[in-house]
């Protein structure tokens, strides 16, 4: 049996006076999942133990069948795309997006050919040589993209990427995404609290109540209604806010 790229078993976590509570959650080689939830359910929490950031937990959270903190961070293959972008400022796109390859110690001709690659797939060629603090919001994000995607992630995780975009660089980034999952092959796991954006983008969608991944569902199947009534009440302001938009 091939394992899943992603399998999150009875995972708890206590952060404060937070806890992310009984995760279990299997995603598969090159499924696109999507996480919806109020803000402070624990999305990023989790994205970040999917990543293997924290060590003190219970349960498990495993890459293609092996404990996540036991793989080394230099072979984790996990691309991280931040909330806010977490771009360096006093470097310039360049030197952002092949800094992976500077770490691994990768001479300046293959950064040179890898960062073309990027530009070519991203549209960011003409903006190699600026400063984070001189792009637009759908610049920081390509070249966040950019950065995480040059070390050929397994697995993409993304936290809230489109949000401060507006709707057609944020139609144009779907495409891209799209795209780039063609291209990579990569499993993509990423929180939105955008209902529309999670149907269009994703395979499943998961979602977090107060620290809980409570319903599973086919992005299909979105708004159907279940027996949580915490559940149905948040998809339903989403439902409304999507007619609305
Ligand atoms: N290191 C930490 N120590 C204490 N509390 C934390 C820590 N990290 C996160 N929390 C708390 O855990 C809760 C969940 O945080 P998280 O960032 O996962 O929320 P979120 O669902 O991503 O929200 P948003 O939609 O606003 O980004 C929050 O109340 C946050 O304050
Ligand atoms: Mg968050």
């Amino acid at each position: 049996m091939i394992n899943p790229m992603v399998e999150i078993k009875d995972y708890s976590i206590q952060l404060g006076t937070f806890q992310l509570n009984n995760i279990n959650l299997s995603i598969s080689e090159k499924e696109i999942f999507a996480v919806l939830g109020r803000t402070g359910s624990g999305k990023t929490v989790l994205l970040e133990s999917v990543a293997g950031f924290y060590r003190k937990f219970s349960g498990a959270v495993s890459l293609q069948g092996k404990p996540v903190v036991d793989i080394p961070l230099e072979k984790r293959q996990i691309g991280f795309v931040y909330q806010d972008f977490g771009l360096f400022h006093h470097m310039s796109v360049y030197e952002n997006i092949t800094y992976g390859l500077k770490i691994q110690r990768k001479d300046k001709a293959y950064k040179k050919e890898m960062a073309d690659k990027m530009a070519e797939i991203l549209s960011i060629g003409h903006i190699m040589n600026q400063y984070p603090g001189t792009l637009s919001g759908g610049e920081r994000q390509r070249t966040a993209l950019a950065r995480a995607l040059i070390l050929n992630p397994k697995l993409l995780l993304m936290d809230e990427p489109f949000s401060s975009l507006d709707p057609s660089t944020k139609e144009m980034m779907y495409q891209q995404i799209k795209k780039i999952h063609k291209i990579f092959g990569c499993t993509i796991l990423f929180v939105t609290h955008d209902f529309n954006e999670a149907q269009r983008m994703a395979d499943r969608i998961g979602i977090m109540v107060n620290g809980e991944l409570r319903g599973i569902r086919n992005s299909a199947d979105l708004f159907e209604d279940c027996q949580d009534q915490e559940i149905n009440q948040f998809l339903l302001g989403g439902y409304e806010r999507r007619i609305i938009v």
